[in-house]
């Protein structure tokens, strides 16, 4: 079963580029990954797509999805993936047939951009050119983008687009109009991978504070709420956070040693993640906390590494258990500058790793779950978040090319399956539990790729049992690589 390719049909590499979607005319072809990072228009319109196979009845709802649309504006570009204007994707499902649309979020940075053809904000790596004086004024008040590219959620009734800014942005999920502003973080940056705190009908999230004394704080937010800080870790040198883990009891702050002198954000003038500093000889801090007191309950050693994205968290007798996408270390953050990765349409992904915490322990045991890469993971989110689990889901590659693998991975056995087709750049594998729920992958996977040898995208339906192809429904041009989605019911 390792490695067990399900569809190794060869593409013809030879076949015409299709009109609608232009691409460089540079002899060497371009990689799907390349493809993929091209900039594209919104096309708001609804259109019926070409459906191959046939959808599960039951796959009624929405898939929403997020992350950057357009890196190169008239005067100027971004540097780094991260920070294309966000861009949202819908695809609709109703009797058997899917209908799609795609817009830009009308953000503040976004209009700048319509406006002026430059960048107006700072984001992630890129900030706009500024004088002497502009950058003097933007220490006193920081110029941070409200361009919400990496994630959507459903909160309460309100859909919303998150990214790591200061605000959360509200759309019409039929439309994918803006609204305007869902709520403000109570910090200045927040994690985009908030969790469900299903008993409070909240949502729980992470929050850093920069400045002269910086902190990351966990706080709770019911829709029309206040947000309420459950606790609050002053930092000297805070660390580079894009998620955190969850348990049934207990929050998961997991550091690992990307950090930043708060005060270099403001001295060097440089963007954003470029004041951050790698350093391997701090290891890798663990802490849990209590959801509703707050309080500590044991904090952990580990190696150096670097981590985006957690997969789950549970409670296993008196010792907790960690999973996320673990790099060796943060070069994963350079490899996604925008000019290397449009040259060289490759980049690394991490592994599954598992740290367990047992109490009276200083070291996290930690071990490599599998050999087969996982990034942008997603499991059972319902019915298996903090809880005891055995699938995840994500975006592997091939030896040839990157990003171009699905993958699932047994956590129990470290047996992975994996689907792909020749040079096809996939998107985060968002998992849809049937109806019945049999069982723990009883449901499908929901994947946006893009063909490398057609320049187009399609949304691929597998069964999450046994990654076997359900359906695919065909769009008329390449949907830009894009970050999270999420799928919600009717
Ligand atoms: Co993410």
């Amino acid at each position: 079963m390792i490695g067990d390719t399900m569809d190794t049909a060869t593409v013809d590499k030879t076949t015409a580029h299709n009109e609608q979607a232009p691409r460089s005319s540079s002899a060497t072809p371009q990689t799907a990954l390349q493809q993929a990072l091209t900039s594209a228009d919104e096309s708001p319109e609804r259109v019926a797509l070409e459906v191959r196979g046939a959808l599960p009845v039951w796959l009624t709802g929405m898939l929403v999805r997020n992350g950057p649309g357009r890196w190169d504006f008239d005067e100027s570009e971004v540097n780094h993936w991260f920070d294309g204007l966000s861009m949202l994707h819908s695809f609709d499902f109703a009797d058997g047939g899917v209908n799609y649309c795609n817009r830009f979020v009308r953000s503040n940075a976004y209009r700048a951009v319509e406006e002026t053809g430059k960048l107006g904000f700072s984001e992630f790596a890129s900030d706009p050119c500024r004088t002497r004086f502009q950058r003097i004024q933007s220490m006193f008040s920081p110029n941070v983008t409200d361009n919400p590219n990496v994630s959507v959620h459903k909160f309460g009734e309100k859909f919303i687009a998150m990214s790591e800014i200061p605000l959360a942005m509200e759309f019409d999920p039929n439309t994918l109009e803006t609204v305007g502003v869902a709520f403000e973080n109570p910090d200045m940056f927040a994690s985009a991978h908030p969790h469900q705190d299903v008993e409070h009908g909240a949502m729980i999230n992470l929050s850093c504070k920069l400045g002269a004394r910086s902190s990351q704080s966990f706080f709770r937010l019911a829709p029309n709420g206040k947000p309420q800080r459950i606790a609050k870790f002053n930092r000297r040198m805070p660390t580079y956070q894009h998620s955190f883990g969850m348990t049934d009891r207990w929050l998961i702050l997991t550091e690992f040693p990307l950090v930043v002198d708060p005060i270099d954000i403001l001295k060097t003038g440089r963007p954003f993640i470029e004041n951050f500093q790698y350093r391997p000889t701090r290891g890798t801090k663990i802490t849990a906390i209590d959801r509703e007191t707050g309080k500590v309950g044991g904090v952990w050693e580990a190696d150096a590494g670097f981590c985006f994205h957690h997969v789950n968290a549970y409670e296993d007798g008196e010792d907790l258990v960690v999973d996320l996408c673990r790099f060796d270390d943060a070069s994963i953050v350079e490899q996604l500058y925008l000019k290397r990765l449009r040259e060289d349409g490759s980049a690394s992904i991490g592994h599954l790793h598992r740290y367990r915490l047992s109490p009276g322990r200083k070291r996290a045991d930690e071990k490599r779950l599998s050999e087969t890469p996982l990034e942008l993971p997603r499991i059972n989110y319902g019915a298996n978040n903090g809880k005891a689990y055995r699938f995840a889901y994500g975006v592997s590659s091939t030896d040839e090319y990157s990003l171009n693998m699905l993958a699932k991975i047994d956590v129990e056995t470290g047996e992975s399956l994996t689907w792909s087709e020749g040079d096809c750049a996939v998107g985060e594998p968002v998992f849809v539990a049937s109806p019945e729920q049999r069982s723990e992958d009883d449901g499908v996977l929901l994947s946006v790729v893009l063909d490398g040898s057609s320049g187009r995208s399609f949304l691929l339906v597998l069964d999450a049992a046994n990654l076997s192809e359900i359906a695919r429904a065909e769009v008329a041009h390449g949907i830009p690589a894009g970050f999270h989605g999420s799928y919600v019911k009717h």
